[in-house]
């Protein structure tokens, strides 16, 4: 378990999921890769007006990639291998980042945005039904 994945989605609950994967990684000895996905949401930001069209992948991505930077600085160094932010299907993005990084562990949020608690989130549940190598599903204090 040397090389940990965690899916960071820009919710509240992103902070938990980070802590989760801080302390697994500690008691393991293992790093951490930091994913954000970003897919082109049905409402889009008044900025992404202000762009062509071609551009607003760019835009999405590097207003992504500042959050996930701004979550790395309270990584402890060691333990931070790198971030990456990629344009896709959150699900289908964290599995194919986890096989092409050789990631030996997976670490999410049993949710992001949604609501419910008992079940899983859309991705969460892909993830776990997709991923070839373990997965950690981080459930929100009670
Ligand atoms: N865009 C994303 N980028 C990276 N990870 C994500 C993304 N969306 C979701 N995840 C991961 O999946 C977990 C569960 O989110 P999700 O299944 O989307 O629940 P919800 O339906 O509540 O948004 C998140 O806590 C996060 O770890
Ligand atoms: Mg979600």
């Amino acid at each position: 378990m040397k090389h940990i994945l965690v899916g960071l989605d820009g919710s509240e609950r992103q902070a938990q999921v980070l802590d989760t994967a801080v302390r697994l990684a500690e008691a393991l000895g293992g790093q951490l890769t930091l994913l954000r996905a970003v897919s082109l949401p049905t409402e889009l930001p008044a900025r992404a007006y202000t762009v062509p069209p071609e551009q607003l992948g760019s835009l999405l991505l590097a207003d992504a990639q500042r959050d996930l930077d701004e979550r790395a600085r309270r990584v402890p160094g060691p333990l931070l291998r790198e971030t990456q932010t990629v344009l896709g299907t959150p699900w289908h993005a964290i599995v194919d980042a986890a096989t092409r990084l050789h990631a030996d562990l997976i670490v999410g949020g049993s949710h992001g945005y949604g609501g419910l608690d008992r079940l899983l989130g859309t991705t969460a549940a892909k993830v776990v039904d997709h991923a070839k190598c373990s997965v950690l599903v981080a459930r929100a204090a009670a």
